[in-house]
């Protein structure tokens, strides 16, 4: 695994790489299998199958993900909003948009790029489960080891990380370093 940043100017705010884009990539292809024997487990159809990536931090995720699975299934998003500019404690989620409506006996499998404090799955699972959907799975690149967390179901974890604020690979801080293809941490000054 690569330890230090390479020089692109994205990169000049990075302190430490804690997960390597080819990390990733593995853990990625590993995370398909996982779903997809989850989702067999479930029962669930393809047709029946929705993907429901949190916005926008999930989104490089969910784009390597639904390429790693063979099922025919549908993509709807959940656009929330619970880090709020600089902040690096959740703030409460937020929908920023409606939730997507007819989900009743679909299979639902709730995507996110890192479970921290809990709150927004924990809002999100509630809102769904008010849907009926024949199943509700989460998944989640990244988890921290929050105790007020410990309750939120979570069927799928790609990384288990020190309790640091992180960016890269979708999870921003004031809505940059999305594009890195690694997660790291930010240089001190960088965080403000
Ligand atoms: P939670 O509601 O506290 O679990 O936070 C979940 C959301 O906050 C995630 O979907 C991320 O978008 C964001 N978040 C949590 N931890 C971090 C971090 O270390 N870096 C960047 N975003 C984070
Ligand atoms: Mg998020």
């Amino acid at each position: 695994m690569t330890t230090t940043p390479g020089t692109a100017p994205v990169e000049a705010d990075i302190e430490r790489v804690l997960v390597s884009a080819d990390a990733i990539a593995r853990r990625v292809a590993e995370l398909a299998e996982e779903l997809g024997r989850g989702l067999a487990t479930d029962g669930a159809d393809d047709e029946g199958i929705v993907l429901m990536p949190v916005m926008t931090g999930s989104m490089l995720f969910v784009s390597d993900l639904v390429r790693q699975l063979p099922h025919k299934l549908r993509l709807e998003l959940a656009l929330v909003s619970s880090y709020p500019g600089t902040a690096q404690q959740s703030q409460g989620a937020k929908l920023t948009m409606p939730l997507p409506t007819g989900l009743e006996g679909r299979h639902i499998v709730l995507v996110d790029d890192i479970l921290d404090s809990g709150g927004t799955i924990r809002f999100l699972q509630k809102e769904l489960a008010k849907q009926a959907p024949a199943s509700l799975r989460t998944i989640v690149l990244l988890r921290k080891p929050r105790p007020d967390a410990a309750d939120v179901p979570c069927e799928h974890v790609g990384f288990e990380i020190p309790d640091e604020f992180v960016v890269g690979y979708g999870l921003d801080f004031d809505g940059l370093y999305r594009n890195l293809p690694y997660i790291g941490t930010l240089r001190p000054k960088s965080a403000g």
